[in-house]
């Protein structure tokens, strides 16, 4: 079951009853979405070439790529945006109706349902693959994304997510230039970045939590 609950941004999320974790910190959903995604993952800076690929893993409500698009287009309104986001729950997907996020990209999301998984707004193209993560990956080109937003439920609960597999495939489909972000700092997470090539380094404070976590090709 899933329950609407506001964070302390003001911004809402919901509460996934069955696992007992939030979607987003209860710090402040939009907050995290900007602290602790699009600008560790220098969203605004790779916007000036032009072209951005970002890779939204466990997409969920899509505050995190939608975020990342306005800040793009902040930055270079004729960028070309193509966002990937891999999400196995279609509740999740319906949940998108119900919100309303001060992210000014996200009434563009309001199109996609767990059957319109795609949509297409001047120079951005958003594409949710509906399906589990740790096989809809494997679809995808090697050396392609500049950001990835890696954003599943915490190691404790999910420690597949986690894994050293799973980063393997996240090596493969980031750019040499690519940058990873996610909320978690956990050790066993850290490690097995390392164990799949990536480099680590902490990710902005946000709220009360300890570091993020941003990961690279190279150091
Ligand atoms: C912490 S929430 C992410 C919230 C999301 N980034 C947002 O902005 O709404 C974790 C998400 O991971 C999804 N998820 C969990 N396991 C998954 C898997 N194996 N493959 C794809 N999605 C998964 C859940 O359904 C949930 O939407």
């Amino acid at each position: 079951m899933l329950t609407k609950v506001t964070t302390a941004d003001k911004t809402e999320t919901f509460l996934n009853e069955s696992v007992g974790e939030t979607y987003h910190s209860q710090t402040g959903a939009v907050e995290e979405a900007l602290k602790k995604y699009a600008i560790p993952c220098k969203i605004a800076e790779k916007a000036l070439s032009g072209h951005i690929r970002l890779l939204d893993v466990c997409s969920g409500l899509g505050y995190n790529s939608a975020m990342a698009i306005d800040i793009a287009l902040q930055s270079n309104p004729k960028c070309v945006i193509e966002v990937i986001g891999l999400e196995y729950d279609p509740e999740i997907i319906t949940k998108i109706q119900e919100v309303n996020p001060p992210i000014p990209f996200f009434n563009h999301y309001k199109k996609l349902t767990p059957e319109t998984t795609e949509l297409n707004e001047g120079n951005v193209t958003v594409r949710f693959i509906i399906g589990d993560a740790r096989e809809t990956i494997k679809e995808l080109s090697e050396n392609h994304f500049d950001a990835v937003f890696f954003d599943p439920f915490s190691p404790k609960t999910a420690p597949d997510m986690w894994g050293t597999e799973f980063f393997k495939e996240i090596y493969r489909v980031m750019k040499e230039s690519g940058i990873m972000a996610t909320y978690s700092c956990a050790r066993i997470a850290r490690d097995n970045m390392s164990k799949a090539g990536l480099f680590y380094d902490d990710g902005p404070i946000v709220g009360r939590r300890g570091p993020g976590t941003i990961a690279t090709k190279w150091v």
